[in-house]
């Protein structure tokens, strides 16, 4: 997000504007807590994890009453546009503020769950996706050492993108997702080939939101199964990965399109271009309507489920 906000205030001060931060997210919006930001201001950020300006669950903003208010406050400041940074729920504020609001509201898809429509890539989710790779990378050295199933807990509470893109460069042997109703038989199946094949230590990676109590539950509904199946239940291990994939320092592809997505964003407010999301679609910048790209569900391809599986032996 920091890249995205240096990109927004350089390409916006270059174009002969200037900017001003609304600290918190809709927080800061709702009681007018800002901050001005130069070209300097944003200097030695582009590499820093979270965000240089805080931010915030606002759910006042849900009430028409403050997303009132908050236009008056863009007026009464003279903004001609607003940055807004974040994932659907933050897009979802930006389309009812456009309502609300004569001035230009332009969205940025930044969330490690990358399940914004509008946009192939959201900020933060490839940064995430190596931080988890990472952990998997280590937590298989022991799994590889003592041959035990190991069950990794990913981010995702609704959404399997995150947990399918580290299941693959993880080479997990199975990976479980909010989006498939959870099989305990299909994975315990997986597990028993894995065994004929000599293999002990699966990696199962598992989103957050794929079972009712995560990978402990389910690790818990399978135990039984396990044990019939030749594998000591108390010798399977959680990992829960948490917080730790929403922070650090981003990758450099993270960087890059933050920066594309950040200009792009500044060039949208300069010519008054409302109610838009910069997404990026391959290699391309482009912009679509906020409430098309909150319409358009996007869907991880099931296909990669079996790669995934097929890739095991
Ligand atoms: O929506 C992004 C996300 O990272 C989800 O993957 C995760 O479930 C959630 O945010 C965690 O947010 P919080 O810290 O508010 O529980």
């Amino acid at each position: 997000m920091n890249a995205a906000v240096r990109a927004v205030v350089r390409e916006t001060v270059r174009g002969g504007g200037e900017t001003l931060a609304f600290l918190r997210g809709f927080e800061g919006l709702c009681d007018d807590e800002t901050r001005s930001l130069g070209p300097l201001d944003v200097s030695n950020v582009l590499q820093r994890g979270g965000s240089i300006l805080d931010t915030s669950r606002c759910p006042r903003f849900f009430d028409a009453t403050w997303r009132e208010r908050s236009a008056r406050t863009l007026e009464e400041r003279g903004c001609d546009a607003l940055v807004v940074i974040g994932g659907d729920g933050s897009q979802a504020g930006a389309a009812a503020l456009a309502e609300a609001w004569d001035g230009a509201v332009i969205g940025i898809p930044s969330t490690i769950d990358n399940d914004l429509g509008g946009t192939d890539r959201s900020i933060g989710f490839d940064t995430a996706c190596n931080t988890a790779l990472e952990a998997v990378d280590r937590v298989r050295d022991t799994a590889h050492t003592l041959d035990r199933p190991f069950f990794i807990e990913v981010m995702g509470r609704e959404r399997g993108f995150l947990a399918l893109e580290v299941a693959i460069g993880g080479g997990a042997e199975a990976v479980v997702v909010p989006e498939v109703e959870f099989d305990p038989e299909r994975l315990l199946d997986v597990i028993r080939r894995n065994l004929e094949r000599g293999k002990v230590n699966s990696i199962v990676v598992v989103a957050e939101g794929a079972h009712p109590g995560g990978a402990r539950g389910l690790l818990q509904e399978i135990e039984e199964g396990l044990e019939s199946i030749g594998v000591a239940g108390a010798d399977a291990r959680v990992t829960i990965l948490g917080h730790i994939q929403r922070g650090g320092n981003p990758s450099s592809r993270d960087r890059v399109l933050a920066s594309r997505l950040g200009a792009a964003a500044a060039e949208a407010a300069r010519h008054g271009d409302g109610n838009v999301l910069v997404g990026a679609r391959g290699s391309e910048i482009h912009a679509v309507p906020i409430p098309d790209a909150l319409a358009d569900e996007k869907r991880i391809d099931l296909g990669l489920l079996e790669l995934v599986e097929g890739l095991a032996g």
